[in-house]
């Protein structure tokens, strides 16, 4: 916990360790967060960057609307945020591969600093440790937060499937971020977030580890779950994450979404999620899909020569298939480029297939396409299906 020294003890101590931090290449990041209620920017987010070969450290400041961001010198820099802190900011903290610190100043000016054990890591190292240990979970206390491990860091034992399943979600996403085009800030939104540990790790690792400026919203119809996730998210101090209660039918983000995800949204609910996604000309879609109802019940009376569908679960399998194929060619048709592939195996989870599609430049035969689409509708008793619906609207 923190000491009680006065006011300029621990103001030296702050800033003589981000010097060192910032000389020894150990800084990962400094955020002033708690501002007076009068101020514009809810934080300041500051990261060493190189620009042409110089190292400087690159200012975010974040308001409810929108960011603004500067680079300045070291010197510069420290002037900065010598001036915000203590003023309009009432905490900073300091993010280093050493240690954690954290400066809070009282209403009545008092310090405390408080020294912690680092909690996040550099880029390059992560990439090392990730290397190595083919985790790319970071250690951090949403974690603990959201009940994946214990006090000690540990998985605990319950949620070592949910752990695996993050971990291969983020191997998804690094892969599928290639094809994302480069730009300040990016925009994801999780459909049917739940208990939203996809999401904290989404944040977690597009902020911490790829030093990027991301936003992003869960939304979720649940709304004990969306308060839980929010109070989290304050928690540990996520400034650019946030919960909003809404039914995927018929949320509406504001802005442009950069990545849709949507993990195991039931039915039709993640054809409302792509929906949501082809019409904000999302770059990149992440989607695993959940309990596949509705082509089979179009199917259902009508008969069959197809012996497949005479046992009930096959018939079940067949149309999970069958809605994936749908939905992978409408999202072509839409010019995307799409995938379907085994998520995690079936020890982890039944619902283990997922989705991706990223937008494409190729050009689009949207006949060929639509030809195959209605193929499958024929051979399948399928007289629409939810997503083609939507988007013919
Ligand atoms: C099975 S949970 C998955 C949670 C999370 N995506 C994950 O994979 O860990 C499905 C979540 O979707 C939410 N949901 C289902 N239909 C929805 C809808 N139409 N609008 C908003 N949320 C919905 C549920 O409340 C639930 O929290």
């Amino acid at each position: 916990m923190g000491d009680t020294n006065n006011s300029g003890v621990h103001n030296t101590q702050f800033f003589n360790s981000l010097k060192s931090a910032f000389e020894s290449d150990q800084l990962i990041k400094l955020t002033l967060s708690k501002p007076l209620p009068n101020i514009k920017w809810k934080n300041i987010f500051v990261r060493p960057i190189t620009l042409k070969e110089e190292k400087v450290l690159s200012f975010i400041y974040r308001s409810q609307t929108q960011d603004f961001t500067k680079n300045l010198t070291f010197d510069e820099a420290l002037n900065e945020i010598q001036n915000q802190l203590g003023s309009d900011f009432k905490i900073g903290s300091l993010f280093t591969t050493d240690q954690d610190l954290i400066l809070k100043f009282s209403k009545k000016g008092k310090t405390q600093l408080q020294k912690l054990s680092a909690t996040l890591k550099k880029q390059e190292d992560q990439e090392t440790h990730n290397r190595q240990k083919t985790t790319r979970v970071t250690k951090h206390s949403y974690l603990y937060h959201l009940g994946i491990v214990d006090k000690n860091d540990r998985v605990i034992d319950k949620k070592q499937s949910k752990y695996k399943q993050i971990n291969r979600f983020l191997e998804i996403v690094e892969h599928q971020l290639q094809g994302l085009p480069n730009q300040d800030q990016i925009q994801v939104v999780d459909m049917g977030s739940g208990k939203g540990y996809l999401t904290f790790a989404l944040y977690d690792y597009l902020t911490n580890k790829l030093n990027l400026n991301a936003k992003v919203t869960g939304v979720d119809v649940r709304k004990d779950m969306v308060q839980l996730c929010n109070e989290i998210a304050t928690k540990v101090e996520f400034d650019g994450l946030n919960f909003e209660e809404g039914d995927i039918q018929s949320f509406k983000f504001e802005g442009q979404i950069d990545i849709l995800i949507a993990l195991h949204a039931c039915d039709t609910a993640t054809d409302d999620a792509l929906f949501e996604a082809v019409n904000s000309n999302a770059h990149l879609i992440i989607c695993a899909p959940c309990c596949h109802k509705e082509l089979r019940k179009q199917q259902s009376g009508k008969g069959s020569n197809n012996p497949i569908l005479k046992y009930g679960i096959f018939q079940e399998r067949q149309y999970e298939m069958v809605t994936d194929t749908f939905r992978a060619l409408t999202l072509e048709k839409h010019g995307y480029s799409s995938n379907l592939f085994e998520f995690i195996s079936n020890e982890h989870t039944r619902k283990n297939i997922m989705l991706t599609a990223s937008k494409s430049s190729k050009d689009v035969n949207s006949k060929l396409i639509q030809e195959k689409i209605d193929d499958l509708k024929k051979e399948f008793g399928i007289d629409t299906q939810h997503l083609e619906r939507r988007l013919n609207q």
